[in-house]
C-alpha cells in the first residue's frame, strides 16, 4: 500500500473527505459491485451469485468463477453507476478485492479495476478481503442513541476460507488472536452438510434444516474449549456428524435433530472463544461478520450473552455478512481517506495475511 498524491503531487490531509469510491468483489464465486462514499453512506450495489453455476459440480470449479465474473463485472458495473446517478468521471477511486481468494477469481475484479482506474487517471486500492469483512458493520448506521462502532473491538470473521478471532486496536492494526487449526466454520457447515445429503451450497441449507430440529437429541463436542486459547478446529465435529448420521435411522426428522446438535455445537464454540477474546483483550465490542455470521443462532446467541454480559454486538445485516461489493467498496474509501492506495501493477495475493495490513492514521 502506498501513499496516494493527487495530480498535483499534494498528499491528502487529515479529514480529507474522498468522493464516491467502487468496490469491486470478485475473489470466489460471488460478483459484488458498490458504490461508497464517505459522509453518504452506501451509495448502490449489486451482487450476481454463481450459485446456481456450482451447484451440480457441489463446490466452487476456480475455472468457471474467474469466466462468470468475466461475464457480469461490467453488466453490474453499468447497473450500479445508473443506480448511483453516477458517471464513471464522478468516481474519486476505485477498490477491489486484491486477496485472498481464488487467483484467476481475483485477478478478474483487479484487471478491471486496474483498467478503469488508469484509464480514468484515479487511485487504485487492493483490499484485503477479510478487512472487507471486518468492517462491513460500517455499512450500518448505529442503533438510536448508540454511538457508531470504533476500535478497540474483536471480530470473529467466519466465512468459507477462515475463522478467526482479531483484535483490532485501530482500523488497519489487527492482531490474530485466534484461528482454525484445519477446516473453517463454513467449510465446516458446507461439508457436514453434504454428507448428510443437503443440496449446495450447505451451510444456509444446514441452517434451515435446523430449525425444526431438537436440539437437545445430539449432543456433539465444542472442539478444543476444554484447554485454554483462542484456535478452532471442526474437523472432528464433522466426523462425529457422519458417525451419528451413519448409525442414525435417516428419517428427515433425524436429520434436523443432527442439523440441529451440530449447530449448537459450531454456535457455543464459537461463542466461548468469543468470550475469551474480550476477557483476554478487555475489549467491551464484538463484531461478528463473514458468510457464518449471516447464521441466525449464531446472531441471536452472541446478542443474548452481550446483553447479559454488558458487551456491545456489531453485526451487518444478512445480505452484507456473505461476499459483497459494498464491504469492499467501504474499506477502499476508508484507506483513501488516510492517503493510501496500491502501487501500480495488477497484483493479487491468494494468501495474505490480515496483520500485515498498513494501519490506517
Ligand atoms: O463470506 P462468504 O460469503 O465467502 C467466503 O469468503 O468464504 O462465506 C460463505 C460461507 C459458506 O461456507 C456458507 O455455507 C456459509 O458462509 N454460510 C452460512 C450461512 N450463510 C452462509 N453458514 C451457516 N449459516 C448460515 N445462515
Ligand atoms: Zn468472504
Amino acid at each position: 500500500m502506498s501513499e496516494w498524491r493527487n495530480s498535483k503531487g499534494t498528499p491528502k490531509g487529515p479529514g480529507f473527505q474522498p468522493g464516491p469510491v467502487l468496490g469491486i468483489e470478485s475473489s470466489c464465486d460471488e460478483t459484488g459491485v458498490a458504490m461508497y462514499q464517505s459522509g453518504r453512506g452506501l451509495l448502490a450495489h449489486a451482487l450476481y451469485s454463481q450459485v446456481a453455476l456450482h451447484a451440480e459440480y457441489g463446490g466452487v470449479v476456480p475455472e468457471l468463477a474467474s469466466r462468470d465474473h468475466v461475464r457480469k463485472l461490467l453488466p453490474l458495473l453499468r447497473q450500479t453507476l445508473a443506480d448511483a446517478n453516477l458517471k464513471v468521471s464522478d468516481l474519486a477511486a476505485v477498490a477491489y478485492t486484491a486477496g485472498p481468494g481464488l487467483v484467476g477469481a481475483l485477478l478478474v475484479g483487479a484487471a478491471v479495476a486496474r483498467s478503469l482506474a488508469w484509464a480514468l487517471e484515479m487511485p487504485a486500492i487492493g483490499v484485503h478481503h477479510m478487512e472487507g469483512h471486518l468492517l462491513a458493520p460500517l455499512l450500518e448506521d448505529p442503533a438510536p442513541g448508540e454511538d457508531p462502532l470504533a476500535p478497540p473491538f474483536v471480530a470473529l470473521l467466519v466465512s468459507g476460507g477462515h475463522s478467526l478471532l482479531v483484535g483490532v486496536e485501530k482500523i488497519g492494526h489487527y492482531a490474530i488472536l485466534g484461528d482454525t487449526l484445519d477446516d473453517a466454520a463454513g467449510e465446516a457447515f458446507d461439508k457436514t452438510a453434504k454428507l448428510m445429503g443437503l443440496p449446495y451450497p450447505g451451510g444456509p441449507a444446514l441452517a434451515r434444516l435446523a430449525e425444526t430440529g431438537n436440539p437437545e437429541a445430539f449432543r456433539f463436542a465444542r472442539p478444543m474449549t476444554d484447554r485454554p486459547g483462542l484456535d478452532f478446529s471442526f474437523s472432528g465435529l464433522k466426523t462425529q456428524v457422519l458417525l451419528a448420521w451413519r448409525d442414525s435411522d435417516r428419517a428427515d426428522a433425524t436429520r434436523a435433530d443432527i442439523a440441529r446438535g451440530f449447530e449448537e455445537a459450531i454456535v457455543d464454540t464459537l461463542a466461548i472463544k468469543c468470550r475469551r477474546a474480550l476477557a483476554a483483550t478487555g475489549y467491551g465490542r464484538l463484531v461478528v461478520s463473514g458468510g457464518v455470521g449471516a447464521n441466525r443462532r449464531l446472531r441471536a446467541h452472541l446478542a443474548e450473552a452481550g446483553r447479559r454480559e454488558g458487551f456491545r454486538t456489531h453485526f451487518p445485516r444478512l445480505q452484507f455478512c456473505t461476499d459483497n461489493g459494498a464491504m469492499i467498496a467501504l474499506a477502499g474509501s476508508i484507506r483513501l481517506a488516510a492517503g493510501q492506495a496500491s502501487g501500480p501493477g495488477i497484483k493479487v495475493l491468494p494468501r495474505w495475511n490480515l496483520e500485515a495490513l498498513p494501519e490506517v492514521a
